[in-house]
């Protein structure tokens, strides 16, 4: 029986890195949580620590099947984040973000549940209007090897925006940026897990093209609380909403920064772009501190602190077990 002060929170992708620090926020504000997964970026060592909570409950699911669950309401987290990952199955990516937004959003409808969509930055493509604002239409690439991705984020948002219409569904569309903090996964290909991880190492710092690019880089902690406030907002603030940090780096700024914090001997090394890799990436966040009195309030020099200290236990812990297996 449901307790009637609790909402029971479905999280898809929970196991992944912003799923994961978005089920310890939800079991620490009192709710029940259901973590969804497949498993294919996301690890239950995120998610270790919960197992014994009996608020919290996991099951290993691919939400491009239909899932019969009941819940109050619907985080839909599930994707693969980096690239690496999403182009190993460009394919299953695209489904992952299509058929599963059709899944979810058929579930919130038959539960008259609240429905959050983890979307992207990457639906604006390689913006030529800087900062991006929520009214920007964006600059995608159909063909290219990322549209996998950006398609698929656009079309679910088109998905959240037709069941919104068409259904009255109560829908939360976040247009998520750069995040980075704990949990990261470590061969991610992410700039800010590459630059810690090789700098841990002591190994060359690869730099993609001459490092002027910029990126705005979010604290993860910071992200959660947007999602969340997001989640809490009224029913008629529907976004989508550009959650990160507009605080901008070159990436040669950040590679200086982890060498520093990190104490590493390692070089920078400059290899080409890859293909449609944005020149420049910054969210206007005007929207998200007007409508959720929100903005990100973690310096890059703080957030990369717990970011470092994590990948140091975790190449620790990996050093340690393959040395246990030898
Ligand atoms: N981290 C960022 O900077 C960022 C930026 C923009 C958007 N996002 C979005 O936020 C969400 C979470 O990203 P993340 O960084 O935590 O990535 P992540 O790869 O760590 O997490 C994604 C999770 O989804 C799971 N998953 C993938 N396909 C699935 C499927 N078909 N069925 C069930 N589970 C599936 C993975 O196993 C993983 O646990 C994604 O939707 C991503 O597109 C993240």
């Amino acid at each position: 029986m449901k307790d009637s002060l609790t909402t029971r929170v479905l999280v898809t992708g929970g196991a992944g890195f912003l799923g994961s620090h978005l089920c310890d926020t939800l079991l620490a504000a009192g709710h029940d949580v259901l973590c969804v997964d497949n498993f294919y970026t996301g690890t239950k060592r995120n998610i270790a620590h919960l197992l014994g909570n009996p608020r919290f409950e996991l099951s290993r699911h691919d939400v491009t099947f239909p899932l019969y669950v009941e819940v109050d309401e619907i985080f839909n987290l599930a994707c693969p984040a980096s690239p690496i990952h999403y182009q190993n199955d460009p394919v299953q990516t695209t489904k992952t973000s299509v058929h599963g937004a059709i899944n979810m959003l058929g579930l919130a409808k038959r539960l008259k549940a609240k429905i959050f969509q983890a979307s992207t930055s990457e639906v604006y493509g390689d913006p030529d209007v800087h900062p991006q604002p929520e009214s920007y239409w964006g600059n995608v690439n159909p063909i290219g090897v990322r549209s996998c991705y950006d398609e698929g984020k656009r079309c679910a948002e088109t998905l959240f925006f037709d069941y919104h219409r068409q259904h009255r569904l109560r829908i939360k569309v976040a247009r998520i940026f750069n995040t980075y903090g704990p949990r990261m996964h470590p061969n991610d290909g992410r700039v800010v897990s590459n630059f810690i991880v090789q700098a841990l190492n002591n190994e060359p710092i690869t730099l993609y093209g001459d490092g002027s690019q910029t990126r705005s880089f979010c604290y993860v902690a910071d992200l959660i609380d947007g999602c969340v406030r997001l989640m809490r907002s009224p029913d008629g603030f529907t976004g989508p909403v550009n959650l990160g940090n507009p605080v901008e780096f070159t990436i040669a700024e950040l590679a200086e920064l982890v060498i520093e914090l990190t104490g590493s001997r390692s070089q920078i090394v400059k290899k080409p772009l890859p293909a449609d890799d944005p020149q420049q990436r910054k969210p206007s966040t005007e929207l998200a501190e007007k409508e959720l009195g929100w903005r990100a309030a973690t310096p890059l020099r703080e957030g990369l602190k717990p970011t470092i200290a994590y990948f140091e236990a975790l190449l620790t812990e990996l050093g340690a077990a393959a040395s246990r297996n030898k």
